[in-house]
């Protein structure tokens, strides 16, 4: 069984996805990144829960409409820092918290998945300053 499945596979990673972005709507420093109050958090919410979802042994979707993540490349765009690293994970940490209260994602696996989480963000940090 697939880490997708054992968590309740797509349901599971939409309240993740969307739950996030909640977050981002209100953080000062991360939603002018995401193209401030003009944007599209849904399409950006829809990126994310498929490219998990992906990673984590569940449907292609992703890679059907964005081709190969490259994510490392996909955030040179962005100025990363440990400030957005920590405000992009306090987020994360609040959504996987969500599904482990409704009972969706066992400790095992939220554990797994945060700590890919904690890690894939320092890799994607790309400025000191
Ligand atoms: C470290 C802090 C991070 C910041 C500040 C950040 C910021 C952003 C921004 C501004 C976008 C563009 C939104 C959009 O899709 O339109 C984006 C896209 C994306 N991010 Fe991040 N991100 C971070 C970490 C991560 C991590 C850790 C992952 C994966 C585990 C991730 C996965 C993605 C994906 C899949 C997309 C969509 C890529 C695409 O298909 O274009 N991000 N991110």
């Amino acid at each position: 069984m697939t880490l997708y499945e054992a968590v309740g596979g797509r349901e599971t990673f939409a309240l993740i996805a969307q739950t996030f972005y909640e977050g981002i709507a209100s953080d000062e420093v991360l939603l002018p990144m995401y193209g401030g109050n003009d944007a599209d958090l849904n399409a950006a919410a829809q990126r994310l829960q498929l490219f998990l979802e992906q990673y984590w042994g569940g449907p292609r979707d992703y890679e059907e409409l964005r081709g190969h993540p490259r994510l490392r490349m996909r955030h040179m765009a962005y100025k990363i820092d440990r400030d957005a690293r920590e405000r992009w994970l306090k987020h994360m940490r609040n959504a996987l918290d969500v599904t482990v209260k409704a009972g969706l994602v066992a400790p095992l696996y939220e554990a797994e998945l945060w700590d890919y989480l904690e890690r894939a963000a320092t890799s994607l940090m790309n400025t000191n300053g």
